[in-house]
């Protein structure tokens, strides 16, 4: 348990993980709260017993951490409305939005305001996400080590020293359970044409990529190995990753991730202050 005071502003997905996650971890519902103007997301929130509000400066008021987790086209206006609130509480201000930088950030909210800036993934709604984190100078050693609490609370939590590499993290395991999900879609598909039962491909395509992924995160054993492992001469696992490599696979995903980068530095650059 913390005791730490916590608000959210904006009551979605994410928060609904995060706050989900800390009530997980021993966090009490009584320092947990969420301020969003829509009716049925306080309802959903207020079921698992934290304080709701739809009034982004009432949650705010003297907390010692606020999760901004809004969309990134609202965070201009959410940061300018809990502008006095947070000069007031100086609380360690978290955010998730994408693409939104703490330069933006700091220009809304005040700039002596200790922020970090955070990139989760969907996986976290299973408190199996993967998020990165970057944290302000103003951001002290107690405020980083409760911004990994709060994050590792949905997965795995990582740090980077140099906000730009947001941007790659965006590009890989922001967007990445989409680039999984698209490749299961595929084995799934190409099953079925091959003759397999529709819910008996689905099953086999995602149990598959759970136990590659465990394998891959759980052993001391690197992918390139557990796939050559996997792979022998002249077997059909080989046949399959000749045909992967003939047609260019790895240019894809090098070609797709380099794409996704580049949005997300044009998402920074919409979203610079003003
Ligand atoms: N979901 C993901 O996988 C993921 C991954 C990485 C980062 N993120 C980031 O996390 C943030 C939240 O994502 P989400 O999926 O949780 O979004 P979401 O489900 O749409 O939640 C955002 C909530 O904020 C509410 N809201 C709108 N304006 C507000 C305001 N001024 N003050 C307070 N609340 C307000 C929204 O209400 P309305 O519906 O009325 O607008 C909505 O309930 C986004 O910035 C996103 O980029 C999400």
């Amino acid at each position: 348990m913390n005791g730490s005071t916590i608000a959210f502003v904006g009551g979605g997905n994410m928060a609904g993980s995060l706050a989900g996650g800390l009530l997980a971890r021993g966090w009490s519902a009584a320092d947990i709260r969420v301020s969003d103007p829509q009716e049925d997301s306080r309802a959903r929130l207020a079921a698992l017993g934290v304080h709701t509000t739809a009034d982004n400066t009432e949650a705010v008021a003297g907390a010692a951490i606020v999760v901004l987790a809004v969309k990134p086209q609202i965070m201009r206006a959410a940061c300018l409305g809990i502008r006095e609130a947070v000069a007031a509480s100086k609380p360690l201000v978290i955010s998730i939005a994408a693409g939104t930088s703490t330069e933006s950030m700091a220009a809304w909210l005040g700039e002596s305001t200790a922020i970090v800036r955070c990139m989760p993934n969907t996986p976290a709604m299973l408190q199996c996400g993967a998020s990165v984190l970057y944290a302000t100078p103003q951001v002290g050693i107690e405020q980083r080590r409760i911004a990994h609490e709060v994050l590792e609370s949905v997965g795995y939590a990582a740090w980077v020293d140099r906000e730009e590499l947001l941007h790659a993290v965006t590009a890989l395991s922001g967007s990445g359970p989409a680039y999984v999900f698209l490749m299961l879609e595929a084995m799934q598909r190409a099953g079925e044409n091959l003759g397999l039962e529709p819910g008996l491909a689905r099953r086999l395509a995602s149990q598959t990529a759970l136990g590659a992924a465990r394998m891959a995160q759980e052993g001391e054993v690197d992918v390139v190995e557990l796939r050559r492992r996997v792979t022998s001469p002249g077997g059909t696992t080989e046949r399959a990753i000749r045909v992967f490599e003939q047609t260019g696979f790895r240019e894809m995903v090098e070609a797709a991730m380099g794409a996704a980068c580049d949005r997300s530095r044009e998402l920074a650059a919409d979203a610079a202050p003003g």
